[in-house]
């Protein structure tokens, strides 16, 4: 089939490659100008383990093209399918903005002759109805078809999804989209896109919860006694719960949790209806962050505002380079704010990108630097350098009393114990015994 794809971003350009591999000849069309140049010179613009081979392996297929202007391309040669998955983020108070699918919709409608559209973007409950109110004559080739990847398993995702969604007021694009993921074997849902909508928020929203769930059950398990690692682990395991996205920290912090949620209260508000569970989930998260200012607090009192801070890891995930909605965008600049200097180290972000984001900070080069003459480390990111590091080493390089607060509980308590330092996780933590049964795993960072 012949296929466009507009928007390539994290969504867009993971499908393209994926399409194109599987057969079909795909167009990936962007609008923006370095991001389209990356991708003409072979280059994925954003970075997900896999993503910049199987990039080159498409473009050598010959089926994978990439063009700034639909129009055009599709004149040349039609495309017989046209998914949308440009932006949507979140605009004034909360509500999705989705000026970008407004556009690229109307783009779509202009088409001769005409393509089933397919939707991909996560939009608010009813949006479709409303925009093809300007566009009647797309509903019958039209489905909306939420996308569910995740950063840093997106390529595994978009090729082994656990659902596949499909909206719809008529059957006519059913029969596209089966053609389009021939390979795929999961369970379909088909529905109207109302429905559609809402599977993909409350989906976003539950995931959410579980999070915020989770760092609330932290902040219970506060006591020298209690050990959250092992309550996480103990609930995983019962498959009616599952561990993913059950690893305290200090939020959720990928681009889409935050607005989804934000979106999905939004939504309710307008239409008169109360989401306790929700609007609980967003406080959670909301205070995480503030956590790491307590725990500053708590060790050194009124030092702080005289000490040296060590941010490690800008980053939300050590796999993706999206910043878009990681808890150092919030807590940085409070640091900054309260203490008498900031270093940051991120050994993925460029140091002149780390000075744009963190005004007032100043980045390091290593993480040595970063610890030396600190009385506080801050992680942020679950680098393997920070896990594996020498901590008797930065600890000695850091100034009494040498506070590490972990913001992802990803450093071994075992291998912290009996140093020169005060180790603070996102709710108590104690070493694992050596005497202990092997059970699962310590829980692994959230996704
Ligand atoms: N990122 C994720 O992990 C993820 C997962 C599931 C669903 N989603 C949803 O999928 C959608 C896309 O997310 P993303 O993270 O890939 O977004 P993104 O912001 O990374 O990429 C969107 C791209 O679309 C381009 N664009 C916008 N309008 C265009 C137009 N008219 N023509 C050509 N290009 C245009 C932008 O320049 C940008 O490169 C969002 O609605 C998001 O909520 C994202």
């Amino acid at each position: 089939m012949r296929v466009a794809i507009v928007g390539q971003g994290y969504v867009g350009v993971t499908g393209a490659v994926v399409l194109a591999r599987q057969g079909h000849h795909v167009t990936g069309i962007e609008r923006e100008p370095a991001r389209l140049a990356a991708l003409e010179a072979g280059r994925a613009p954003v970075s997900e383990p896999g993503l910049q081979e199987e990039l080159t392996l498409a473009r050598e297929t010959g089926r994978l093209a990439f063009a700034a202007d639909l129009a055009h391309t599709h004149l040349r040669q039609p495309f017989d399918v046209v998914l949308i998955t440009v932006g949507t983020p979140p605009g004034e108070a909360g509500a999705a903005d989705l000026s970008q699918v407004v556009a690229a919709l109307t783009e779509v409608a202009a088409l001769l002759p005409p393509p089933t559209v397919v939707l991909k973007s996560t939009v608010p409950p009813g949006s479709s109805a409303r925009l093809l109110q300007a566009h009647p004559q797309l509903r019958d080739r039209y489905a909306y078809n939420p996308e569910f990847l995740n950063q840093g398993s997106a390529l595994d995702d978009w090729t082994s999804p656990s659902r596949t969604v499909v909206g719809l007021w008529s059957p006519g694009a059913l029969p596209v989209l089966r053609r389009l993921y021939g390979e795929l074997t999961c369970p379909w849902v088909v529905t109207t896109p109302d429905t559609a909508e809402m599977i993909k928020y409350a989906g976003n929203t539950f995931l959410a919860m579980k999070i915020s769930f989770a760092n609330e059950v932290a902040r219970l398990c506060a006591a020298p006694d209690l050990d959250i690692d092992k309550v996480m682990q103990g609930v995983g395991l019962d498959p009616r719960i599952g561990h993913a996205f059950l690893q305290p920290g200090l939020g959720f912090g990928d681009s889409c949790l935050p607005k989804d949620t934000a979106a999905l209260a939004h939504w309710a508000a307008g239409r008169g209806v109360e989401t306790p569970l929700l609007d609980a989930t967003i406080a959670v998260n909301r205070a995480q962050p503030g956590l790491v200012r307590d725990v500053l607090r708590e060790e050194l009192g009124e030092q702080l505002a005289d000490c040296e801070i060590a941010v490690l890891g800008a980053r939300y995930e050590p796999w993706s380079d999206d910043m878009r909605a990681a808890p150092s965008r919030v807590l940085v600049p409070r640091l900054v704010a309260e203490a008498r200097g900031v270093r940051v180290w991120d050994p993925a972000v460029e140091p002149e990108r780390l000075r744009r984001l963190f005004p007032g900070a100043r980045p390091c080069a290593d993480l040595s630097a970063a610890v030396q003459g600190a009385r506080a480390a801050v992680v942020l990111t679950e680098w393997p350098e920070t896990i594996e590091a020498d901590w008797s080493l930065l600890a000695a390089r850091m100034a009494p009393p040498a506070v590490v607060v972990d913001g992802k509980n990803c450093l071994l308590p075992e291998r912290l114990a009996g140093l020169p330092l005060t180790y603070r996780g996102v709710g108590n933590r104690l070493p694992d015994r050596a005497d202990a049964p092997a059970g699962a795993p310590r829980p692994a960072p959230s996704a």
